[in-house]
């Protein structure tokens, strides 16, 4: 035999010349959950996962920080009195998430701090968008969206991350943006984001699933990956500075494809029902979590992405340690 592949996987420092693809905290963001309460509430289907007050949330980027995790992501959990048809309480420039954003700004002036964009968190419809008689107007809620990006950035910002799937959103921010002199602050723009049941735990965590109907009108049909081309087109068009595919492990194939359509930067999120798979998994003995989640972040990787949200961020960056 003249050819023998198995020559180059004799040891570990062979094999560590032949390595396609690295991992490291420096890929990932961190989605943390915040609440108005001073207690932590944990999630139930996120193990490990918890609605964090002010000083939980501090302390935890402190820590995520010291495993070298330098960028975050905040999603609300917010009261139903504050819920509205129009979700007008995403843009309090005093609402929780400004109010964490500051409070983050002050103390860690290196963190990345990454917003989420979308009204489902504040809608008493659970939708992302402006419901009138069953249906999710669009240009009506991209107006709300932009005062929502608008008073992430005053607050201190560093990605906007549009998460609602609206047609025209990632523009409108971007000029809004623009115009109220932040143009050194990013869009992250959920690009192909699949009407996916692997979000449930997401919902349960936020208490945001929606009241009626499902996200299909305006999330991707999971069958499809010609319209994520139509999709990275128009984001690009727009001035998006970064690009998403969501969610991640399922949908390998779609990350490939953005990262050869593209040359932006490629972002992949790892859901709730990824992580709950993995760690319901890993609490029943039947997989060893440490080398499945470091498996299915580096396939992630691997596929085209170069940052990965994942739940797992503080976790994966010791066992990576
Ligand atoms: C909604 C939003 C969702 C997630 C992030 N932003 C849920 C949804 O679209 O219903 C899901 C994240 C996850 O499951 O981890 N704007």
């Amino acid at each position: 035999m003249r050819q023998r592949p198995r020559r180059n996987r004799k040891n570990a420092p062979i094999r560590a010349f032949h390595r396609e693809t690295t991992l490291g905290p420096q890929h990932f963001v961190y989605p943390l959950f915040v609440h108005e309460q001073t207690e932590k509430h944990p999630i139930s289907s996120m193990p490990g996962c918890f609605r964090l007050g002010l000083d939980d949330l501090k302390h935890e980027v402190q820590g995520a920080l010291s495993d070298g995790v330098n960028a975050v992501v905040l999603f609300p959990a917010i009261d139903d009195s504050l819920k509205s048809s129009t979700g007008t309480e995403a843009h309090n420039p005093d609402g929780l998430i400004p109010r964490c954003l500051r409070a983050l700004r002050a103390e860690f002036p290196e963190l990345v701090l990454c917003t989420d964009v979308a009204l489902d968190p504040y809608s008493c419809d659970g939708h992302d968008g402006i419901v009138s008689e069953g249906r999710i107007l669009n240009d009506e809620t991209v107006a709300v969206l932009v005062k929502q990006a608008l008073a992430q950035a005053e607050a201190g910002a560093d990605i906007i991350a549009p998460s609602d799937m609206m047609d025209g959103r990632v523009g409108a921010i971007r000029d809004a943006l623009d115009e109220a002199g932040h143009a050194e602050v990013s869009v992250l723009s959920y690009t192909a984001k699949y009407a996916s049941a692997f979000y449930g735990p997401f919902r349960d965590a936020l208490e945001s699933a929606p009241k009626f109907g499902d996200k299909k009108t305006y999330q991707m049909d999971p069958g499809n990956v010609r319209e994520t081309l139509r999709e990275i087109e128009l984001d690009e068009a727009e001035g998006a500075d970064i690009l998403m595919v969501k969610p991640a492990g399922p949908y390998l194939d779609v990350i490939r494809n953005m990262r050869e359509a593209t040359a932006l930067p490629v972002a992949a999120y790892q859901v709730s029902g990824e992580y709950a798979m993995l760690k319901a998994a890993a609490a029943n003995g039947w997989l060893d979590e440490p080398q499945v989640v470091l498996e299915s972040l580096t396939a992630i990787r691997r596929a085209g992405a170069d940052i990965i949200f994942t739940y797992y961020a503080r976790q994966a960056a010791r066992w990576l340690g």
